[in-house]
């Protein structure tokens, strides 16, 4: 019998593109999907086997596209359905899989859901949010009450995020039914996922408590839908909770997510004891058959070079470095293949209501200038131009990592293997015959491996040494 096919993204390295930052392709200042399309032979030599845009659809944009107003369409500044659709062809060509991100827990104030279910009492959709006659105490994630008192009615909704962002109510079945048409229109585009926003907190019934077990039956109606299309479809959420026991729940019985973010790795430092600590967990928690995916940065956080790696170019290699060669998948933000550091932004440039601008900014290409760009350009780094051209750029030396990783079995779906070390040295075998180890100290540290150095991120070959702040890939002889 042949053995099951691996899905694509087991080893794979997705790519996180803010598309209003990426690539400009009418000189508005607002990246755009013509602008992405025309940057695919930079993806594609970078060597990312998908793609995750962060929300594409119509959006009044009080939460940059995170309240939705249409589920099936584009946002105007990001172009048409056309573009996305030719984008989607354009990436299917070179291989290349498109993920949406899905916002599912709540709409805009201004989608014809809530304008209706707003209008009255009697309204057929009141029951799609959540509303009641009293105020809860409640706070909202980014600041003020949870609950917000609506005119015609006379009632209070709820929103966990802004009172912009009405929570729609998971528990009325119509709202079930419309998503899985939601996901049906896209899967049926060709778009090969969904990246899920704050799925943790998708059913609130009442609101206050994550994790409610409703949550999981809804994952598992979307998991067999995404099942039923070939190839499968990739569900990848938004997990945001720190407990990794947690974490796992949405995986299910390897019937939910087939991929949940992992907060408690991105905040764990560049520290060698937490580190291995959290993959070691994540690996024995996670249900059998199921991948682990990692990532340092996203839209929400400050940049990692700058949040954990002091600016310091060698330390931000060793976390790429350990990024690309862990088990599962590995994400990247725009940028982190650069170093990209967080920008500071002046008050009167401020955009977003919770400070996360500074991760946000255009992206450095240096073979053209970004005209009036919305974000102020920063990010203090080599621009893609210059790095691509220096064969010691930290983009060279990610380029070269991902490039191992998707040509050595081990690095693809060997297993994982923690191996013990100095303090401050994180060592693991992948497979059989693939090491890693980083030293995350200030000092020269010996090593017991016997083999060969694949990849070193100071582009040294001493499988006995390594400096302060090196990391190797060692063939194990
Ligand atoms: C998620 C998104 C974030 C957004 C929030 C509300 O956490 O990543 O950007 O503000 O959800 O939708
Ligand atoms: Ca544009």
């Amino acid at each position: 019998m042949a053995p099951p096919r691996q899905p694509w993204w087991t080893g794979g390295v997705l790519y996180q593109a803010y598309p209003r930052s990426f690539a400009d392709s009418n000189g508005d200042g607002i990246g755009d999907l013509a602008g992405l399309r025309g940057r695919l032979d930079y993806l594609q030599w970078l060597g990312v086997d998908g793609i995750w845009l962060n929300p594409t659809f119509p959006s009044p944009n009080r939460d940059w596209g995170y309240d939705v107003s249409d589920y099936r369409s584009v946002h105007p500044d990001l172009g048409t359905i056309e573009d996305l659709d030719a984008l989607i062809a354009a990436t299917g060509e070179v291989g290349i899989r498109i993920l949406l991100d899905l916002v599912p827990a709540h709409t805009s104030d201004q989608h014809e859901w809530f304008l209706e279910s707003r209008s009255s009492r009697e309204s057929p959709r009141r029951p799609w949010y959540i509303w009641r006659d009293g105020a809860e105490e409640q706070d909202s994630v980014f600041g003020g009450k949870a609950w917000t008192y609506d005119e015609p009615a006379g009632q209070y909704y709820h929103h966990l995020f802004l009172p912009e962002q009405p929570d729609l109510n998971w528990m009325q079945p119509d709202v079930r039914d419309a998503f899985d048409e939601i996901l049906r229109f896209w899967f049926e585009r060709g778009v090969a996922g969904f990246r899920i926003d704050v799925v943790h907190e998708l059913v609130k019934d009442p609101p206050g408590q994550s994790n409610r077990p409703e949550i999981h039956s809804v994952l598992r109606r979307w998991r067999a839908l995404a099942d039923g299309y070939d190839p499968e479809r990739l569900l990848l959420g938004e997990t945001w909770v720190l407990d990794l026991d947690e974490l796992a729940s949405f995986y299910g019985q390897a019937d939910e997510l087939q991929l949940g973010f992992n907060f408690p790795f991105m905040f764990a430092g560049l520290d060698a004891a937490a580190l291995a600590d959290v993959v070691k967990r994540t690996e024995y928690v996670l249900p059998a058959g199921s991948l682990p995916v990692w990532a340092l940065s996203n839209h929400d956080v400050v940049r990692f070079p700058t949040r954990v790696c002091d600016e310091d170019d060698a330390k931000v290699r060793c976390a790429l470095l350990a990024l690309l060669t862990l088990r599962g998948t590995s994400v990247l933000y725009y940028g982190d293949e650069l170093g990209m550091r967080q920008v500071d932004i002046p008050s009167d440039r401020v955009f977003d209501v919770h400070g996360r601008d500074g991760a946000r900014t255009p992206m450095l290409w240096g073979d053209a200038e970004w005209r009036d760009p919305w974000l102020p350009v920063g990010g203090n780094v080599a621009s893609v131009a210059e790095q691509r051209a220096d064969p010691g750029s930290v983009l060279s030396f990610c380029r070269e990592a991902i490039a191992l990783r998707g040509g050595r079995d081990d690095l693809i779906a060997g297993a994982y293997t923690p191996l013990a070390g100095q303090a401050g040295i994180w060592a693991w075998r992948r497979g059989e015959g693939t090491a890693v180890a980083i030293n995350l100290t200030d000092s020269p540290a010996n090593l017991s491996l016997a083999g060969d150095v694949l990849l070193s991120t100071k582009g040294r070959d001493d499988p006995s040494r390594l400096e302060p702040w090196e990391g190797v890939v060692v063939a194990l002889t």
